[in-house]
């Protein structure tokens, strides 16, 4: 605990993203020299299968972290049950200009506009080919920035062939407030062709490979009550496997002090959680059950772990808790949710 203090200390004299690059070659460096073992790591939870899927604990870690994967090896130490790399897109983009990643240290929040920063479907398959990693992977693909959204569908299902092999599941991100219009594929009008579209590569993928990798949509938390209910009717219609909720949020009501609280950018982190519970809630009344969730959304500490869990959600993943409480929540967050199915 005192280590950790002094490590984020340091970490955050630096600017946002060079502390990131610090703080993940770090731990591969940590990971080369066996460090990692030293690491207490969470007592063994009773295993659970979603979307037919055994996760060894419920907690996972959620995309942005590792979006080119190739940190997977060294993450896969910390004591997670499941890691999402992504999001990514079919050809490499250098995402906007910097800076770009915010932290907002009294209110435990980041803002980010990142815009799918990424090495590129291609590359970071070849990274997780040469991982040493066999636990539960998810693969988070979008658009890139120029592709016209009316063209989008084009670039998921080209990332989505190429993921499908190396997969336990894929997501699909339609929530990122940093990519132009991309939120708008969570509209009626967009919705449903997409997913169909997918559905059925997933089927055709599935016949190839005969290997069924289950398929998620990622969502936002700024959604009206008309476009969720019109979400959770067709993920029912087309039997989807399971939904994220929620991306980061647009809204800036539960953030007054700090001095990056009007840049562009999602919002993640403790100012999220109330919107990110509230949409989960919502999504899980409308979907009664039948589709699985997957909470995340300002998981700060092992009390909004469980009531996650409590209001619906089957596993849960972290962000920006890592960030500000460091390895020690993850211990805490699969202790407080290991009896819970
Ligand atoms: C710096 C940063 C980058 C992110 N990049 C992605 C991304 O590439 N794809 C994605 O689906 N979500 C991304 N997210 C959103 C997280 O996966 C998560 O949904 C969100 O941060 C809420 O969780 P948290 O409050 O625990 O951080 C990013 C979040 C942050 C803070």
């Amino acid at each position: 605990m005192f280590m950790f203090s002094i490590i984020r200390y340091l970490l955050f004299l630096f600017d946002p993203e060079i502390a990131h690059h610090i703080a993940m070659k770090s731990l591969k460096v940590a990971d080369f020299f066996g460090l990692l073992s030293f690491l207490p790591s969470p007592a063994p939870s009773k295993p659970r299968v979603v979307f037919g899927i055994k996760f060894k604990n419920a907690l996972g870690l959620a995309a942005g972290l590792d979006k080119n994967a190739e940190y997977i090896d060294c993450l896969s130490k910390l004591g997670f049950g499941f890691i999402e790399v992504g999001t990514l897109t079919p050809r490499a983009q250098p995402g906007n200009p910097k800076p770009r990643l915010f932290r907002l240290t009294n209110e435990e929040g980041i803002i980010n506009r990142f815009g799918f920063n990424n090495v590129g479907i291609d590359k970071a398959i070849l990274n997780i080919k040469s991982s040493k990693f066999t636990g539960v992977l998810g693969i988070n693909i979008g658009k890139n920035f120029d592709t016209p959204i009316e063209e989008a569908i084009n670039d998921y299902l080209l990332c989505f062939r190429k993921a499908y092999q190396y997969a336990s599941y894929i997501v699909i991100n339609i929530s990122s407030p940093n990519t132009q219009n991309l939120r708008k594929l969570q509209d009626e009008s967009f919705f449903e062709g997409l997913i169909s579209r997918i559905k059925l590569e997933q089927e055709a993928q599935a016949r190839k490979h005969q290997k069924y990798v289950p398929f998620l949509i990622k969502i936002s938390p700024d959604g009206s009550m008309k476009e969720m209910d019109n979400i959770i009717k067709l993920l029912i219609k087309y039997n989807i496997d399971g939904i994220i909720a929620t991306n980061t949020t647009l809204s800036r009501n539960e953030v007054s002090e700090s001095k990056f609280k009007d840049q562009a950018g999602g919002l993640s982190g403790e100012p999220l959680r109330s919107r990110a519970l509230k949409t989960q809630k919502y999504l899980y009344k409308g979907l009664k059950g039948k589709i699985p969730i997957i909470g995340v959304g300002g998981i700060m500490q092992a009390k909004d772990a469980v009531e996650r869990m409590n209001e619906g959600a089957e596993l849960i993943q972290i962000y920006s808790g890592l960030i500000f409480k460091g390895h020690r929540l993850i211990n805490e967050l699969c202790e407080c949710t290991k009896q819970r199915q």
